[in-house]
């Protein structure tokens, strides 16, 4: 197993299969316009079923499908098949805005697809409309639904912006109990494409333990340990739900997850300024020895802890200008996959 300069493990992949959405979410891409992806530099599902196979060589057992919105990625299925057929990976998710789940869960299923996470702000239509920028609430919740009949049970995931949704909370949790959801409050995060951020409009964790407290009563922490983003809670009634708190309290120290965009650039962290392009090495003949190679050296260098640099810095700021998004989109949080 591969380590890095702070011994952390690769085991984790995410795979970004598109970097276009069919929403606007304003905590991730608040402009007007975008420039996108090349679609001749998208790997095609041969170079990335590739890739994955080295990647399994190399340590990584956990895959989660990406975007952009990756339903918007043609044929996923055949992908999603492709993927799970592979022996070395012990888990295949994918993280989604739920918008066409509705059509697509049964098949995804069949291809061996096993956990799913959608992406759910608010459960009002306005607000909705407010935050994403389309009306489509009701097509989202028939994709939880489809969801949690196929799955059996989900991950909704909510980014809490302060004065925006954060007095939505219980509602959210009641709403993810009827739908055997489990709820993860994230905390907004200053990442490339938040160009509204402030620090004045992120609930922390301690903040949402305290609103939930009012309503609830004691919340127990779960002690686990685990590399995952979430630190799990329970209520008095026993209902699970999460906290990542990127923002306030990182947890870059046991950071194993890594990102590989749709053109193929490799991101050893989220807030990291320069890949590692993969999709080069592999068209322009490298052996899968020599991408082994290029993981193995970027891996054992890999020192980054994006989140915790940011929280060391005094005064803080959206963290990429829009120039500087417009002339690298490899910079946004939907080219990096969420
Ligand atoms: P599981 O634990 O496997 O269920 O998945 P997950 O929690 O990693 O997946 P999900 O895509 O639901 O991630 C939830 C959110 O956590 C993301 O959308 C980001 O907001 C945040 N997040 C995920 N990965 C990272 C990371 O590497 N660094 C930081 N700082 N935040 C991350
Ligand atoms: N802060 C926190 N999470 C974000 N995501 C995207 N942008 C941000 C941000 N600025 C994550 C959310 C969303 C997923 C697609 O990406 O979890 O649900
Ligand atoms: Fe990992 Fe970077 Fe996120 Fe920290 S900021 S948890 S190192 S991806």
């Amino acid at each position: 197993m591969l380590h890095d300069l702070l011994n952390r493990p690769l085991r984790n992949l995410r795979l970004s299969v598109t970097d276009r959405c069919n929403l606007r979410c304003n905590y991730c891409m608040p402009e007007a316009e975008y420039v996108w992806l090349p679609r001749e530099d998208l790997l095609n599902f041969e170079e990335i079923s590739t890739l994955v196979d080295i990647f399994v060589e190399r340590g990584v057992d956990h895959l989660r499908l990406t975007g952009g919105e990756p339903l918007l990625r043609r044929n996923l299925p055949t992908l999603v098949s492709m993927l799970s057929a592979k022996a070395g990976l012990n888990d295949l998710a994918l993280t989604t805005n739920g918008i066409l789940l509705a059509e697509h869960a049964d098949e995804l299923h069949r291809a061996g697809l096993r956990r799913v996470t959608v992406s759910l702000d608010t459960l009002q239509r306005d607000r909705f409309i407010a935050l994403a920028r389309f009306d489509e609430i009701e097509r989202v919740k028939d994709g939880i639904a489809a969801a949690a009949r196929v799955f059996g049970r989900l991950k909704l995931d909510t980014v809490v912006i302060k004065g925006v949704n954060d007095d939505e909370l219980v509602d959210l949790i009641e709403y993810g109990r009827s739908v055997n959801g489990e709820v993860r409050f994230i905390e907004y995060m200053d990442v490339g494409g938040a160009t509204q951020w402030s620090p004045a409009r992120v609930l922390s964790r301690q903040e949402i333990i305290l609103a939930l407290t009012e309503r609830y009563g004691p919340i127990t922490p779960i002690a686990e340990h685990s590399s995952a983003p979430a630190d799990r809670f329970t209520l008095p009634d026993g209902t699970v739900f999460g906290i990542i708190s990127s923002t306030t309290e990182p947890f870059c120290r046991t950071c194993d997850r890594s990102r590989l965009t749709a053109d193929g650039m490799w991101y050893l962290c989220l807030y990291a300024a320069r890949g590692i392009d993969l999709r080069a090495a592999l068209r322009g003949g490298a052996t899968p020895e020599e991408i082994r190679e290029i993981i193995a050296r970027g891996w054992q260098n890999r020192d980054d802890r994006g989140a915790e640099v940011r929280l060391g810095m005094g005064e803080r700021r959206a963290f990429v200008p829009i120039a500087s998004l417009r002339q690298d989109p490899h910079l946004e949080m939907h080219t990096r996959g969420g």
